[in-house]
């Protein structure tokens, strides 16, 4: 899954106010087409071992407990340049600087409840997409 391929999270936030919907729909008609998805609740060890890379930043333990504090709903994308493309989509990290139009601009609140999240790379992708499928989940 190199190039074509990214995953992405609703957050809790974002899906507890039921923003889920309008997000999968702007992803949609953006021209990203789901691969998988699931709605699901990650424990503590879980958002500790997929926000890995980020242990000992100062903002790693807040955005464990976020992450693990409501359902989710997870996803594998396709499109050509998924990675790079996707993160443009979704707009900046933090929203007070995402594009006007973008879902973390329209539906994030801060820099941790940020409405979405969305791989850096090929090969987290790779990695966040094996966090929660198995290669026959994507069809
Ligand atoms: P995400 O795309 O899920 O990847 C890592 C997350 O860490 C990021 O979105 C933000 O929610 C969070 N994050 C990154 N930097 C900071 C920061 N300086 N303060 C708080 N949260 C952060």
């Amino acid at each position: 899954m190199t190039g074509n391929r990214t995953f992405t999270m609703v957050k809790p936030s974002a899906f507890s106010q039921g923003y889920t919907g309008q997000m999968l729909a702007m992803i949609e008609n953006a021209g990203f087409r789901i691969k998988a998805m699931k709605k699901t609740r990650l424990s503590e060890e879980q958002a500790g071992c997929f926000y890995e890379m980020h242990r000992g930043k100062p903002f790693y333990n807040d955005l464990v407990a976020f992450m693990s504090s409501g359902p989710i709903v997870s996803a594998v994308l396709e499109k050509e340049n998924a990675v790079e493309s996707f993160r443009t989509f979704i707009g900046a990290t933090d929203p007070a600087k995402a594009e006007p139009g973008t879902i973390r601009k329209l539906f994030g609140k801060n820099m941790r409840e940020n409405a979405i999240h969305g791989s850096d790379s090929d090969e987290s992708a790779m990695r966040e997409s094996g966090f929660f499928f198995a290669a026959t989940d994507l069809f």
